[in-house]
């Protein structure tokens, strides 16, 4: 495997997630010395994902850039913009010539992993995860994820004025997660520690403080490859029902190696976590927000799949991720040049007024299928039947036990500029 291309000093920590992961700092700055301050056909635009505020309520901004044209660039990030669901769901299709190679975050990176890669290389690597996924997995996995909906619940209707996002969102997909790798309940307590702290790889940036994050989120991501290639060393996984059996199960010809494993947890972790928390914490303020919306949903709980849905629309738990054009790439009247940084808004697709009618109110029967809060085409999600799972079953506890989400003060929201959800919610549960 290719090592990183600063393999010493604090960028050297990044090696425990793969040393396939390469930094391409000079594409970067490249990308920023071109500095296009305009481009004809672009409209420039001040909208800046980055801005805490503007991440906290990107709403305001969405409507503007709706209003403003269809292609947009911020010169200051050197960043294009995209914003309708047709071109945000057309440059997801056309991975010939805008795609996930160098990365989709704002940091261009490069890595063998399932969402770093394209064509035939991404199609292997997608393979090999595949098999953790497959219905007969999720048939054998609803009862855990029934079971910690349930205790869960209960937790938070037993605490009047609690934290739902500390108490049930955040727990939720950690628990589920930790039962689908076949970790036992006593590791949970280490297994999370090291999980939260691995996962802020993902939150980069290359700053002092950023680099001192790496530096830890290295140190938990050593912690946990330890214990997860001690529990394979143990051989008691091959054969059973959890994620890492089922890939052992099909590895038949022995490609997968016990390192390949251990990326495939962490990369579950990464994407699977808190995405999902931040969907659950969503639902939770969404349905304070509009009682009549959640009383219909009472009247009538086969509308559970399509609420959902309607959920992923409004919310979008992941608001963007990037792509990198490798040929010129045209959407309408503007040529975006080869070589540059697109941020595509699934938050603001999923609110385009001319795709959905009145984006901006939350409605229990809307149905919005061409949602594309699990993005769309080649890199379409894989875990979304489990988060699908797991919000089903948290919303079949409430509906069948509470008759009214009350907010017990104020909802802090994220400022991270691409994963978006409630940080604290405290609520009050109305039981039947
Ligand atoms: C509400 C929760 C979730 C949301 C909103 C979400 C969203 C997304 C999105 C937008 C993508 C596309 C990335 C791209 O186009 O570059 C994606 C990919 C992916 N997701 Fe999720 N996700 C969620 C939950 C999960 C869970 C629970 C898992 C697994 C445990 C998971 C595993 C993955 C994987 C492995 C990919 C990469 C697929 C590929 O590149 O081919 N996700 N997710």
């Amino acid at each position: 495997m290719e090592r990183l291309n600063n393999t010493r000093g604090a960028l050297g920590a990044l090696q425990p997630l793969g040393s396939a992961v390469r930094l391409n700092l000079a594409g970067a700055v490249r990308t920023r010395l071109r500095g296009y301050t305009g481009w004809r056909g672009a409209v420039n635009t001040a909208y800046d994902p980055l801005d805490p505020a503007t991440a906290a309520q990107p709403f305001d901004a969405y409507r503007a850039l709706h209003r403003e044209g269809r292609v947009h660039y911020n010169p200051k990030r050197a960043t294009w913009i995209l914003s309708r669901l047709v071109d945000v769901r057309a440059a997801l299709r056309d991975t010939d010539r805008i795609n996930s190679s160098q990365g989709v975050t704002r940091i261009r990176m490069a890595a063998d992993l399932v969402v770093l890669t394209d064509g035939e290389k991404h199609s292997t690597l997608r393979k090999q995860v595949q098999p953790a996924f497959t219905k007969r997995a999720l048939d054998s996995w609803r009862a855990i994820i029934e079971e910690v909906a349930e205790e869960l619940v209960d937790r938070v209707i037993a605490n009047p004025g609690c934290d739902v996002v500390s108490e049930l969102a955040i727990p939720m997909p950690l628990r589920v997660i930790a039962g689908l790798l076949g970790v036992p309940d006593e590791d949970i307590a280490d297994f999370r520690r090291w999980s939260e702290g691995a996962v802020q790889i993902i939150n980069f940036t290359p700053t002092p403080g950023g680099i001192a994050r790496v530096a830890q989120s290295a140190r938990a991501t050593m912690a946990l490859r330890r214990y997860l290639l001690s529990q394979l060393g143990r051989g008691h996984l091959k054969g059973s029902e959890t994620v890492l059996g089922r890939l052992l199960e099909h590895n038949t010809d022995g490609t997968l190696t016990d390192a390949q494993l251990f990326y495939i947890a962490v990369l579950l972790l990464i994407a699977g976590n808190e995405t999902t928390t931040n969907l659950l914490g969503g639902m939770f303020d969404t349905f304070a927000t509009y009682p009549d919306q959640y009383d219909r949903l009472r009247a009538d709980p086969d509308l559970i799949p399509m609420v959902i849905e309607e959920l992923l629309r409004f919310l979008s738990p992941i608001q963007n991720l990037y792509r990198y054009t490798c040929a010129d790439y045209q959407v309408g009247d503007v040529t975006i040049p080869s070589g540059s940084r697109v941020l595509l808004s699934f938050g603001a697709a999923n609110r385009d007024p001319e795709a959905f009618d009145d984006p901006d109110s939350f409605r229990v029967d809307r149905n919005p299928r061409v949602h594309v809060a699990f993005g769309y085409g080649a890199h379409m999600c894989l875990g979304a039947p489990l988060a699908r799972m797991e919000a089903e079953a948290v919303l079949r506890q409430l509906v069948s036990r509470v008759k009214g989400i009350a907010a017990a003060g104020p909802t802090s929201w994220s400022t991270n500029s691409s994963l978006r959800g409630p940080t604290r919610l405290p609520v009050r549960l109305k039981t039947v």
